[in-house]
């Protein structure tokens, strides 16, 4: 009697194992992927940091690529004003909204890394 009992709570240990490990690694999974993107664990986002900017060039990528949503005198523009935006984006956020395409319609775009380097400079004087 004492050893069946023994075996159903083996069965239901078991069982809850089997459904509850699988989401203890999901989780920690989740959390590892979350975590992540803060670090500046991406060689690209590295190299941009590294390098010295043209505000002056960054404009012009600016003007061709981003003014069209982003020009701060149109009313009916479609993304927000980016005056002072280095206050409430790190370098590291900005460089992710550019290239990582996640929040559309802003579109992803691909700059290689002095072209990004250059439009950070230009974003952090604006
Ligand atoms: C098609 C229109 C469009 C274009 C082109 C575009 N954006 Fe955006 N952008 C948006 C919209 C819309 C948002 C708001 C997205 C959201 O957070 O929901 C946004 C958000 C942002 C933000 C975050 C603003 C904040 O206050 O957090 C940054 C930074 C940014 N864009 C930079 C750029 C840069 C740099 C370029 C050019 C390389 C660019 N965008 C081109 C539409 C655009």
């Amino acid at each position: 009697m004492d050893n069946q009992l023994a075996d159903t709570k083996k069965e239901v240990l078991l069982q809850w194992l089997s459904l509850v490990g699988p989401a203890i690694l999901l989780v920690i999974l989740f959390i590892f992927l979350e975590v992540k993107p803060f670090q500046v664990s991406d060689p690209y986002s590295k190299n941009v940091l590294s390098l010295q900017g043209d505000p002056v060039k960054g404009k012009g990528i600016f003007q061709m690529n981003c003014a069209g949503c982003h020009a701060s005198p149109m009313k009916s523009q479609v993304g927000p004003s980016l005056d002072k935006i280095s206050q409430h984006k790190s370098d590291l956020g900005i460089i992710n909204q550019v290239v990582s395409g996640q929040t559309p319609p802003m579109p992803q775009f691909q700059p290689n890394e002095q072209e990004m380097a250059d439009l950070l400079s230009y974003l952090k004087k604006i």
